[in-house]
C-alpha cells in the first residue's frame, strides 16, 4: 500500500465518523515559539485542546507535515525519517477513550487489513504523585476489543522501561489468561506532551496520558536489548504505529495537575509507519515515497541499496532531501541559524552521502538532489497544493542546487584547514569540532580522510567536544520553550493582541501591501518579520507606535467571530502568508467601540485577521507599547521587536 492511498482511507475513515478534515499546518509554527519545526499533528491545534472553540467544530482529522530535528542523527537506521506526515484525528471535548481506541484499531485492522494478532498496545500505569490515576478504562478496552477478533489478550505490569527486560511478553499475569498483549508502563512511555513527562512540563502546558499500537515483525528478539522482549522494546522487532494520547491535565504554575476545561483525544500515528504494518516490511525506506528515490539514485550511482555499505547513505540522502523539499515549500531557506541552519545541515548532509556512493558532486550537471526533489514533488504535488506549481519547483530545485554548489566551495576551503592539520601528524576532538563548526567541515569527512592518510584522530574527544556543543544547543532550546503564545499565560496574550495591532499601524504607515512573513511571541516581548525593503525612519517606527499606543488608550473590544472562509475574505480580513485555512475560519476584530460577538461592526473595525486567538478582551488590557528593534532578517524582509514598558 502506498502513502497516498493510506493516508486518502484514513481521512475518509474519520470523515465518516463526523470529523471535519482540516488542512496540514505549515512546518513553521505559527505564534508558537516552542519548537522550531512542526512536530506533530496536535501543535497547532493547543488552543483549542486548552479550551478555544475550534470553528470546524469537535471533531477534526488531518495528515500534519511534522519535523522532528532531534532525530537527525537516527537517521540510518531501518526505521527513523527526520520528515513524516502525522496522520491525526482529535476529538476537543467530545468522544473518548472507547471511540478512539475502538476506532483506529478498526482503522488498522479492518481498513488496513493488519492482523490484529501482530498488534500490541502500552496503557499508562499511573502515577500517584500527581493524581493521574492507573488507565484501566483503556486495558479494559483492549482487552474486549482483542476478544472481538478472537484474541485472549493477556495483561502485563511492566512499570519502567528498566523492568520491561525482566517481565517481557510471557508474564502475563492480573487477568490470568493469554501471551502478554497489554502492557502497562510508566509516565516515561505512556504520558504525552510537547515536553514530555509530567516533570518535564512548564506551567501552562496540557498532556495527559496515552495508549500506543506497536506492529510486532515477529523478528527474533536480540538478547543484547534485555532478557525479555516487550513492545517497547529497542531490539527491532516492535514498532509504534499510532498514539491516543488522553489530553485532561493542565500543568499548574504551583507545579501540581489540574484537569482542563474538556477531556479531548488528542491520536497521532507516522503514515510511512502504517504503511510499514501493512506491507508487513520493517524497512520504512521500502515505503513507496523512498523506494522511488533510491532507485534513481541506484540508477545513477551504479550502486545497490542492499549493499551494507551504502544503505546509510542512501537512507540519508532520501530522507534530508524530501523534508528539504517541504521545508522550502514553507519558506524556509539555507542560512546558519535557526531553521535555515537545520535545512543547511540537510542538504549538506545529503550532498555528502552523495557523494559516499558514488554520486560525484559536478558544478555543471544538473543537480543529482534536485531530480531526488523533483520525484518526492510528483509524489506528494496533490495532496500538498504548496509543492504543486510550476514556481514552487523552480524554486525548490534551485535552492538545492545552489546550497550543493555552495557546499562544494566549503569543501574546498574546509579541506585546506584540513591540510594545516595534517601536515603536524593529528588532529584533536577540539580541532575536528572547529572544523565542522565553524567551516562547515563535517566530521565524518575528517575521521575518513584522516584514516585514509594514517594521522590520528582523536574521536572520543571530538565525542566530547560535540556532547558540550548539543547541551549548549539543548539549554537555548529550553529557554526557548518558557513561555510562548501556545502558553496562553496573560503575558502573551497581551502581546498578541498588541501583534495584530502593529500589523495593521505597519500597513498604515508604510502602505497596505506591508503583509506577515512570520511572528514568534514569547512572555518577554513579540516579534513580526514583514515584507519591507528599506531600513524604518525613525519618524516612520514612531508614527507606528503612536497608532499602536491610541489604539490601546481608546479601550477597544476585540471580538471573534466564526466565518465561512470566503465571507471572512471578503471583509479583507488579514491572513497569514503560506497558511491553507479551512471552510470555517477564526477572525478577531479589534474596535470599533461597542462591537460586541453579536454585532461585530466589521466595517468600522481598526483590524481583522484570520486568528485562533487566544486575544485580551478589550485594548486596555495592554500596556504602553514600544518598540525596542527595528533590523533586517532577510532581502526584503524587515523585523521588529516590541514589547510593553508597563
Ligand atoms: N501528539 C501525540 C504524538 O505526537 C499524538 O505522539
Amino acid at each position: 500500500m502506498n502513502i497516498n492511498e493510506i493516508r486518502s482511507k484514513y481521512l475518509a475513515y474519520f470523515k465518516a465518523r463526523g470529523h471535519a478534515v482540516i488542512p496540514s499546518s505549515s512546518l513553521v509554527p505559527q505564534n508558537d515559539p516552542t519548537t522550531l519545526f512542526t512536530g506533530s499533528g496536535m501543535q497547532p491545534l493547543v488552543p483549542y485542546l486548552l479550551g478555544e472553540p475550534h470553528p470546524e467544530g469537535t471533531r477534526l482529522t488531518n495528515s500534519q507535515k511534522s519535523f522532528r530535528a532531534e532525530d537527525i542523527d537516527e537517521v540510518g537506521d531501518n526505521r527513523h525519517t527526520t520528515f513524516f506526515e502525522m496522520l491525526g484525528n482529535w476529538s476537543l471535548g467530545d468522544y473518548f477513550k472507547k471511540e478512539q481506541l475502538s476506532w483506529f484499531f478498526g482503522f488498522l485492522v479492518d481498513e488496513m487489513g493488519i492482523d490484529p494478532k501482530k498488534l500490541y498496545v502500552s496503557v499508562f500505569i499511573g502515577d500517584e504523585k500527581n493524581g493521574v490515576p492507573r488507565d484501566t478504562e483503556s486495558a479494559e478496552i483492549w482487552k474486549q476489543l482483542f476478544a472481538g477478533k478472537g484474541i485472549d489478550a493477556g495483561i502485563v505490569e511492566i512499570g519502567s522501561e528498566a523492568d520491561g527486560s525482566r517481565l517481557g511478553m510471557r508474564s502475563a499475569h492480573s487477568t490470568g489468561s493469554g501471551q502478554g498483549r497489554i502492557f502497562y508502563y510508566d509516565a516515561s512511555k505512556n504520558w504525552w506532551s510537547r515536553a514530555g513527562t509530567p516533570e518535564n512540563m512548564p506551567a501552562g502546558e496540557p498532556g495527559g496520558p496515552d495508549s500506543e499500537v506497536f506492529f510486532d515483525f515477529g523478528t527474533p528478539h536480540d538478547p543484547k536489548y534485555g532478557a525479555e522482549c516487550h513492545p517497547n522494546c529497542d531490539c527491532g522487532r516492535f514498532l509504534e504505529i499510532g498514539n491516543s494520547v488522553f489530553m485532561q491535565y493542565l500543568k499548574q504554575s504551583s507545579g501540581s495537575f489540574g484537569l482542563l476545561p474538556k477531556q479531548n483525544v488528542d491520536f497521532g500515528g507516522g503514515v510511512e509507519r502504517i504503511a510499514m504494518a501493512a506491507n508487513n516490511d520493517a524497512d520504512i525506506f521500502h515505503v513507496d515515497v523512498f523506494a522511488d528515490t533510491i532507485a534513481l539514485l541506484e540508477h545513477f550511482s551504479g550502486k545497490q541499496y542492499d549493499d551494507s555499505r551504502y544503505q546509510r547513505s542512501f537512507r540519508i540522502v532520501a530522507d534530508h532531501i524530501r523534508a528539504a523539499t517541504f521545508m522550502l515549500a514553507d519558506g524556509v531557506r539555507p542560512a546558519n541559524t535557526d531553521r535555515g541552519y537545520v535545512l543547511r545541515r540537510l542538504l549538506r548532509r545529503a550532498a555528502q552521502h552523495a557523494q559516499k556512493i558514488g554520486i560525484e558532486h559536478d558544478q555543471k550537471e544538473e543537480s543529482m538532489l534536485s531530480r531526488c526533489a523533483a520525484i518526492i514533488i510528483e509524489k506528494y504535488k496533490q495532496a500538498y497544493s504548496e509543492l504543486a506549481s510550476e514556481d514552487a519547483y523552480k524554486m525548490i530545485t534551485e535552492e538545492i542546487w545552489k546550497e550543493e554548489k555552495q557546499f562544494g566551495r566549503t569543501l574546498v576551503h574546509g579541506m585546506r584547514e584540513f591540510e594545516k592539520l595534517a601536515a603536524r601528524g593529528h588532529i584533536t576532538g577540539a580541532e575536528a569540532m572547529e572544523l565542522f563548526t565553524t567551516h562547515g567541515f563535517p566530521f565524518e569527512m575528517t575521521v575518513e580522510l584522516a584514516h585514509e592518510r594514517g594521522i590520528d584522530i582523536d574521536e572520543e574527544g571530538f565525542a566530547i567536544e560535540m556532547k558540550k556543543h548539543q547541551e549548549l544547543s539543548r539549554a537555548g532550546s529550553e529557554q526557548k520553550f518558557k513561555g510562548g503564545l501556545a502558553d496562553v499565560s496573560e503575558k502573551t496574550t497581551r502581546l498578541h493582541t498588541a501583534h495584530h495591532l502593529l500589523l495593521k499601524a505597519l500597513q498604515m504607515v508604510l502602505g497596505p501591501h506591508v503583509k506577515q512573513r512570520g511572528s514568534n511571541i514569547t512572555q518577554e516581548r513579540l516579534r513580526i518579520d514583514f515584507n519591507w525593503d528599506a531600513k524604518m525612519t525613525p519618524e516612520q517606527l514612531a508614527q507606528v507606535e503612536n497608532i499602536v499606543n491610541q489604539r490601546i488608550s481608546e479601550q477597544l473590544p476585540v471580538v471573534r467571530s466564526t466565518l465561512p472562509k470566503a465571507e471572512a475574505e471578503t471583509l479583507g480580513a488579514e491572513q497569514e502568508f503560506g497558511v491553507k485555512y479551512p471552510e470555517q475560519v477564526s477572525v478577531y476584530s479589534i474596535g470599533p467601540e461597542g462591537a460586541t460577538e453579536v454585532k461585530p461592526r466589521y466595517d468600522e473595525a481598526f483590524s481583522i485577521e484570520f486568528c485562533g486567538g487566544p486575544h485580551v478582551a478589550n485594548t486596555s488590557e495592554l500596556g504602553t507599547f514600544k518598540i525596542l528593534k527595528e533590523e533586517a532578517v532577510a532581502t526584503g524582509i524587515r523585523r521588529i521587536k516590541a514589547i510593553f514598558l508597563i
